[in-house]
């Protein structure tokens, strides 16, 4: 049975746009998925109907068989920017989410301490041990992004929302965090939804991709990545990982292609 399911999920936004349209998915609980496509055709919308922060002009998307009516408590979020609270420490800010989550907060204040250790241990798992105290101008981008993901999985959230997590980082940062990413993924195994406009990175981190189409936005095509897990990063090198890549390349250049013969700009 699904535990994320949008059942033809349409939303108009105030201004008349029609942002997505007829979305049906459905995701496996502990699933790894992409989401992929142009811009604007209505990835972060997506995400945001499945937190629970848009309600759609139409259609359902329920989580556990439950319909979302509001924003879902067990959910951590991650964005392009880290937005870490620059007057608090590292520590301070992977703790966040358990001040505010009703789950959580009683026991967080009643006794820390084992909380402090599971931060500890995510900062480990991504390499950020001996920052606990430091203040965010401390950090590169990329540290700052570790620990976004761990604030992300600290109240241990049945389902991460990542959208372009990494995509202000350079290539090799990127490919340090898609490999931590993997290692919290296989801690835990929440249920991801990555939006991306990195193909590499959605074949290497995800189990399956959806490509959308835009104008309205729906899903094109989804693809199934096999690869068994821990994925290592030569894996990015091989030919049927390359192979994946080109097919989901070509399926969006094939919209693109179509998109501006509409337009009549030619392709
Ligand atoms: N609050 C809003 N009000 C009106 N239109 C919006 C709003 N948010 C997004 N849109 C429009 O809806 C469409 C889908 O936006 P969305 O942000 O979901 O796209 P996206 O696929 O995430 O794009 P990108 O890859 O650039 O982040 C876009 O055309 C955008 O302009
Ligand atoms: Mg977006």
């Amino acid at each position: 049975m699904a535990f994320i399911q949008l059942s033809n999920v349409s939303l108009r936004y105030e201004n008349g746009y029609l942002a997505v349209e007829g979305v049906s998915l459905s995701i496996a609980q502990g699933e790894f998925v992409g989401l992929v496509g142009p811009s604007g055709c209505g990835k972060s919308t997506l995400l945001r109907v499945i937190s629970g922060l848009r309600p759609p002009s139409s259609g359902e998307a329920t989580v556990h068989g439950q319909p979302v009516r509001g924003p879902i408590a067990s959910i951590g979020m991650a964005f392009q920017n880290p937005t870490l609270m620059p007057w608090r420490t590292v520590l301070q800010n992977i703790l966040l989410p358990l001040e505010v989550s009703p789950q959580h907060k009683w026991a967080f204040r009643r006794n820390p301490q084992p909380y402090l250790e599971a931060a500890r241990e995510l900062m480990a798992s991504v390499g950020l041990s001996g920052f606990e105290n430091a203040r965010v101008w401390e950090l590169s981008g990329g540290m700052q992004q570790r620990a976004s993901l761990c604030r992300a999985l600290i109240h241990q959230p049945e389902i991460l929302l990542l959208d372009e997590p990494f995509s202000a980082l350079d290539a090799f940062t990127r490919e340090e965090l898609w490999q931590a990413m993997q290692v919290l993924y296989l801690q835990r195994r929440p249920t991801v939804v990555l939006v991306t406009h990195d193909l590499r990175e959605a074949v290497y981190l995800c189990d399956t991709i959806h490509t959308m189409s835009s104008r309205p936005g729906r899903i094109a095509y989804t693809r199934r990545v096999e690869f068994p897990r821990p994925r290592p990063l030569e894996l990015t090198y091989q030919d049927d990982f390359a192979h994946i890549v080109r097919e989901l390349r070509e399926q969006i250049g094939g919209m693109r292609t179509q998109i501006s013969t509409l337009r009549g700009v030619g392709p």
